[in-house]
């Protein structure tokens, strides 16, 4: 290809990738899939690797270019930026409206209604449509130069569009990060071990001071234009609205939110309209802004100390507030969950009063390092239950103090049980523990459980608050003349409901273990618990090491029955569900269980089999294995070279196999 055709080929690339931009950012309505926009950037790409010489600041390809800044140099704005007066009321918006037709002597004003995002304000100036310099609000006279950070946000066009370009234009808008943006951005950050960032406004602000703007492009940043600083070779529109109009025309976003509205109700409706929405808005936002939108009246108006009079920002309820943490509580959940919940000193936040959030689990207690005492950030968005979001570490106290998981439940007293790779601590004493009878009573009865027909959950519930029952095993005491007592509960329900009961007494081992709702016990597991021991009693008295043997146990669920078992209480229970009439036929146990009840001591070195091999096929068989010799040893199985434990054996008289004796012993047990 000759240069000229080169040129003209990046040329037109560049302007159709401009264009694109447009149609995507701006309009929302992209032009093109996006792998037709990347084969036109790799395209563009190829050619400007191939000329050098051809690329200029302003090619799509060059948004990260440059290298790590030593520090911002300071940029003065010629027309100082300004803030906003803020209302928090409708009174408040009231009396501005009536200052804003006093002084006009106007009874009906247009205004523009806008969101006020939550990020922070920038200035962007374009030379000729390129873009040649943003700046940050800083004090509102001087701010810091963030060109090279702003260029690396994708919806800021780095040329604008259009055939009637100013030859200068001062763009001013807002930096923010979408939700999403700001999630991410707190998922890589905890992945490489780096601080959280408290809101997204702060995450924002912090990407957008990157002195390295290879940071600043990883942040997914953007931007919305909410006004116009200096301008020279155009004329502009006479209202906001129509000016904002026009920049949208030029390629810039602007806020699809905003509105034209007319006098103090159009205000206030439009605050309530957004307020509603708020919480489906990709971003956050603060409020909302009102503008009186004719240019020639919000010069009549002017300004007072470093606000318009044209304009006021009516801020909703805060989200966030400062606040103590009195106390942190652990609740047990239905399912048995333990959930650290945080006791505050009431706050008001988005308008409610606050005095408790919760922690989610402990992980999330030292990840944020909460401790008992501590000042805190509190969050409460919408309908979403109140949040600790950080801690101002400056304000801990010698008196504060770090927090514990409970090792025995807050509501029955059961061992607590965190198993590892799991955040959630749970109590272990499912069928006891007073926070979990409700679902506990529901399982126990469900039809692939004991099956009670007509015990409902509302049913359930109501004899659980009357005290009638408090664990499974009161069910069954229940009288016929009791239940019929009940509101909405017919005689005929009444005799029903417990001639179901009378009839579920009859089930089968793998039913009721399965009915127990022992964590991960399932029906399959109950079943091969059932055919592997054959009997509750064995299967009550299990170690840990023998339920480990049964196939397809392993050792988390093999914990968890072992802990279940453990809780004396839950066993009581079980004894008085038996006591009541349960029962079910006899279980034929594996024919392999025949060792049942044999203790085994292994001594030597074997020939035909590893020990660790020895000790699982014993296990399997129901023996128990244990290191040492005493007189409650069955056999002691001796190898080639026995230690000390054969010279005990023989001591206190417990028989000793060889190798031969053994494998005879346990070919005989397969059978
Ligand atoms: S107009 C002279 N419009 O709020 C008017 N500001 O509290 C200058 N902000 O510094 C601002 N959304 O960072 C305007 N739609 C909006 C806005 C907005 C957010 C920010 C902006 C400003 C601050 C004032």
């Amino acid at each position: 290809m000759a240069l000229e055709q080169v040129k003209r080929h990046i040329a037109e690339l560049r302007e159709s990738i401009n264009l694109h931009n447009y149609h995507y950012y701006v309009l929302d309505d992209p032009a093109i899939p996006d792998a037709g926009y990347d084969r036109l950037m790799r395209e563009l790409v190829r050619l400007e690797t191939a000329h050098p010489e051809l690329i200029t600041p302003e090619s799509p390809t060059q948004r990260v270019g440059a290298q790590p800044l030593p520090e911002f140099s300071d940029v003065t704005h010629q027309i100082p930026m300004l803030s906003l007066a803020n209302a928090f009321t409708a009174e408040e918006v009231t009396a501005f409206d009536q200052r804003v037709r006093d002084r006009l002597d106007e009874e009906d004003i247009v205004y523009s209604a806008e969101t006020k995002l939550d990020g922070l304000a920038v200035s962007v100036m374009y030379d000729n449509g390129k873009l040649l310099q943003a700046a940050t609000r800083g004090d509102g006279t001087t701010g810091e130069d963030v060109t090279q950070n702003v260029r690396t946000i994708p919806i800021i066009p780095l040329t604008l569009i259009g055939n009637d370009l100013p030859e200068r234009l001062e763009v001013r808008g807002e930096v923010y990060m979408t939700r999403e943006g700001f999630r991410k951005l707190n998922e890589n950050q905890e992945r490489r071990n780096e601080k959280q960032f408290a809101n997204p406004r702060n995450a924002a602000a912090g990407s957008l001071r990157q002195l390295d703007p290879r940071i600043t492009a990883r942040r997914q940043l953007t931007f919305f234009a909410h006004g116009v600083g200096q301008y020279e070779g155009t004329v502009m529109p006479e209202s906001h609205i129509d000016m904002l109009q026009q920049l949208k025309r030029w390629g810039l976003p602007v806020s699809p939110q905003t509105k034209q509205i007319h006098g103090v109700q159009g205000c206030l409706d439009y605050y309530h309209d957004i307020h509603e929405i708020r919480d489906n808005l990709p971003y956050e936002i603060d409020g909302v802004v009102f503008k009186v939108n004719d240019f020639a009246q919000q010069k009549v108006l002017g300004f007072v100390s470093r606000a318009p009079r044209w304009a006021i920002a009516y801020k909703f309820p805060p989200e966030e507030e400062i606040t103590k943490v009195i106390d942190i509580e652990v609740q047990v959940g239905r399912t048995g969950a333990l959930t650290p919940v945080a006791r505050l000193e009431p706050v008001t936040v988005g308008g409610v009063t606050v005095t408790n959030a919760t922690l989610h689990n402990e992980d999330e207690i030292r990840r944020k390092e909460i401790w008992i005492g501590d000042t805190v950030i509190v969050r409460r968005a919408g309908d979403v239950i109140p949040e600790v979001v950080c801690v101002i570490k400056e304000q801990r106290t010698p008196a504060c103090r770090k927090f514990h998981m409970p090792e025995y439940c807050p509501a029955c007293g059961s061992d607590v049980e965190r198993m590892e790779g799991e955040a959630v601590a749970r109590c272990s004493g499912g069928l006891y523990c007073p926070a979990q009878c409700i679902q506990a009573i529901l399982h126990f009865s469900s039809r692939r459980a004991m099956n009670i027909g007509g015990l409902g959950e509302k049913l359930v519930q109501k004899l659980v608050e009357k005290g009638y029952i408090r664990n499974v095993a009161d069910l069954y005491s229940m009288t016929e003349k009791e239940l019929a007592g009940l509101e909405r509960m017919g005689k005929r329900s009444a005799a029903n409901l417990v001639k179901a009961m009378e009839k579920s007494k009859q089930t089968t081992l793998e039913r009721f273990l399965y009915a127990l709702g022992i964590r991960e016990v399932g029906e399959a597991t109950a079943r091969a618990l059932a055919r592997h021991f054959g009997s509750l009693e064995a299967i009550q008295q299990a170690e840990q090491e023998q339920l480990e043997a049964v196939p397809d146990i392993g050792h988390v669920v093999a914990s968890h029955i072992t802990t279940f078992f453990n809780q004396a209480h839950n066993n009581k229970i079980i004894q008085h569900l038996l006591d009541a009439g349960i029962f079910w036929p006899m279980v034929q146990a594996n024919q392999t269980r025949l060792l049942e009840g044999k203790t085994f001591v292994l001594t030597g070195t074997l020939q035909t089999m590893s020990r660790e091999e020895v000790k699982q096929k014993l296990l399997t068989l129901g023996a128990r294995v244990s290191g040492s010799v005493s007189k409650k040893t069955s056999f002691v199985i001796a190898g080639v070279d026995p230690g000390s434990k054969y010279d005990k054996a023989q001591a206190l008289g417990v028989p000793i196999l060889d190798e031969k004796d053994m494998l005879e012993m346990m070919k005989h047990h397969q059978r």
